[in-house]
């Protein structure tokens, strides 16, 4: 076991330090592309609340955001395939730049429905910021404007990813063992 790691874990996959690289850098692109026009970050709930929090602090400029919550996978490791709004945006985002912030992305199809429901509300554009994507695991293809770190295609957690609700607190990102699915 690493030194430090939570004993449900195998491997960490992503150091805070990592982490932390790749978020300010995607911070700083955001700034760049968005010179001057007003940009709404909105995070799909709750894994990305994490990602959202840091990113955020490395935007220059006009920056507002907002949470939307969508059926997740509940306790179960594997897509339902099933996306339920559970809770919407508090604002209209008609004639708005939107940036939709995303832990994973995994099957794509809570990104796809995403994209579709916030492009039919007559925004200025809508793009996607992806932390983590898994690679080969797309049902549909996604156009993410920015990605952070491809991930091994297996369950991970940590730095606001849960399994059944935990582990969102750890720092770093890292592969749960087998047997506490089963447990
Ligand atoms: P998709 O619709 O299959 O792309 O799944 C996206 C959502 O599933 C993410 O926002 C996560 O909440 C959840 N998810 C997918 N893979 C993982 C994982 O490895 N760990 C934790 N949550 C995951
Ligand atoms: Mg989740």
């Amino acid at each position: 076991m690493q030194q430090g790691m939570h004993p449900d874990l195998v491997r960490v996959v992503f150091t805070k330090e990592e982490i932390a690289v790749v978020v300010e850098r995607i911070g700083r692109q955001i700034s760049a592309d968005y010179a001057g026009q007003k940009l709404l970050l909105v995070a799909v709930l709750k894994g990305a609340f994490v990602f959202m929090a840091d990113l955020l602090r490395y935007i220059e400029g006009s920056v507002e955001v907002d949470f939307m919550a969508v059926s997740s996978y509940g306790a179960e490791a594997k897509s339902s395939g099933v996306v339920r709004i559970i809770k919407d945006l508090e604002n209209s985002i008609e004639d708005r730049h939107v940036l939709i912030v995303e832990d994973i992305l995994d099957s794509g199809l809570t990104l796809t429905y995403l994209l579709k429901n916030l492009r039919s509300r007559n925004p200025l554009s809508v793009e996607i910021a992806t932390l983590l994507y898994k690679e080969g695991k797309q049902d549909v293809a996604i156009d993410c404007k920015y990605i952070g770190l491809a991930c091994p295609n297996e369950f991970v957690v940590g730095y606001g990813l849960d399994y059944a609700e935990r582990y969102r607190e750890l720092p770093y990102i890292a592969v749960l063992k087998p047997s506490v699915y089963s447990a």
